[in-house]
């Protein structure tokens, strides 16, 4: 691909600090998992971060922690990655599935709302392509109804609602740090809270539940285990490569920003799409993952011959997300969801191609992509 959708940008800062930590007697439990820890806490303002191995496993170890099991529920949106839902689920927990917003692909607070049960313990919220979800509405049903709230931040470092980072508006937010992710750390996520013993505990589960760090033990070796946890850790070498990534988020932030305006300035002419997400007023502040290119109605069956046509051209694309969470086999047949439902989330899956807007490329990319576009259009008779 001469342009791929997504590339990670692994310079020899990252080479050279994966390559002291192996040169180094400590592979986990140490100091840079720590220093990455410090470095994230102080890019997002959060008072408490705490490194994981996925985002997957960061969202499984808080609703654990939170003790959640059988006969709890808790309210997801239909349109996200399918581990949104699978951390609910592997607890024992319902995930309750609710539609989205057109405009945005984010949450539908109106729906949220309609979901709320006794049952219901939480609210999930996903921060669709990097645009905030407007979280005051979120917060007050969520008050009204006692409720805890997990922003899942997996396409948002560098996202901003009011000034303030996302995950920072609930009482928890989750991220990713896989390949394609704004930054990598290879395989890694972080939760961030203001929550003090919340972060205590998910530090205590994220290993095994024992009761002293390597560091706490008088004699090595000597522990006990006073709680059942997991091992979720983030490795040194993992870390290492998170704390690089990290100096130059700001600078892959800024390149996305403006490949996206680019990209959006020449798709301007093209007939028959719409173009997601659609710039909001200054309160949302976008990490720009992808431009989602949203086809209408009358063109959405040419929807493979289009991603095809582009990949002979060597413009990579996606698909964010291939399916509404509900109507995934797993779900469809636990939960008899029908292809009727969540109409709004299936309207952006069924027809979304995801654009590449990532720093491993510049304007004249975004020039490249949507003039091929144009020529594929006039080849299939848009
Ligand atoms: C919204 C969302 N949540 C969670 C995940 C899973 O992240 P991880 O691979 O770090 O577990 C993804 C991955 O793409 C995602 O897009």
């Amino acid at each position: 691909m001469k342009i791929p959708f997504g590339k990670p940008l692994i310079g020899t800062e990252e080479i050279n600090a994966v390559t002291r930590v192996l040169e180094g007697p400590i592979l986990v439990h140490g100091p840079v998992a720590t220093e990455f820890e410090a470095a994230f806490a102080n890019f997002t303002s959060a008072p408490h971060a705490v490194s994981v191995s996925s985002c997957t496993a960061g969202m499984h170890l808080i609703y654990f922690a939170l003790g959640y099991g059988s006969g709890d529920e808790v309210i997801v949106p239909a349109q996200t990655h399918v581990a949104t839902a699978h951390a609910v689920e592997l607890t024992g927990a319902k995930a309750v599935f609710v539609d989205v917003d057109e405009q945005t692909g984010n949450i539908d607070i109106e729906s949220i709302k309609a979901a709320v049960t006794p049952r219901t313990r939480a609210i999930a919220i996903v921060h669709y392509l990097g645009v905030p979800v407007d979280m005051p509405p979120v917060l007050e049903i969520a008050r009204q109804n006692s409720l805890f709230v997990l922003e899942d931040c997996a396409l948002a470092p560098g996202t901003y609602l009011d000034g303030v980072h996302a995950g920072l508006h609930g009482d928890v937010g989750v991220f990713s740090f896989y390949p394609v992710k704004h930054f990598t750390t290879a395989e890694g996520g972080m939760i961030i809270t203001r929550h003090r013993d919340l972060a205590a505990k998910i530090n205590h589960l994220k290993a095994f539940g024992v009761d002293r760090t390597h560091g706490e033990r008088k004699i090595p070796g000597l522990y006990d285990a006073n709680a059942l946890g997991f091992n979720y850790r983030m490795s040194e070498i993992h870390a290492a490569i998170g704390v690089e990534q990290l100096k130059k988020l700001n600078g892959f932030l800024e390149r996305r920003q403006e490949n996206f305006e680019a990209l959006s300035q020449n798709l301007q002419h093209l007939d028959h799409i719409r173009v997601l997400p659609q710039p909001r007023d200054h309160r949302f502040q976008s990490s720009y993952y992808c431009l989602g290119l949203l086809l209408d109605e009358s063109i959405r069956s040419k929807r493979p011959e289009i991603m095809t046509a582009l990949g002979t051209k060597g413009v990579g694309s996606s698909i964010y997300y291939p399916q509404p969470v509900p109507r995934m086999t797993y779900y469809r047949e636990r939960y008899g969801y029908g292809v009727e439902d969540f109409k709004k989330a299936a309207l952006i899956s069924d027809g979304i191609i995801a654009l590449p807007v990532g720093p491993h490329l510049n304007k004249s990319d975004m020039w490249v992509i949507a003039n091929e576009l144009k020529s594929i259009w006039k080849e299939i008779n848009v």
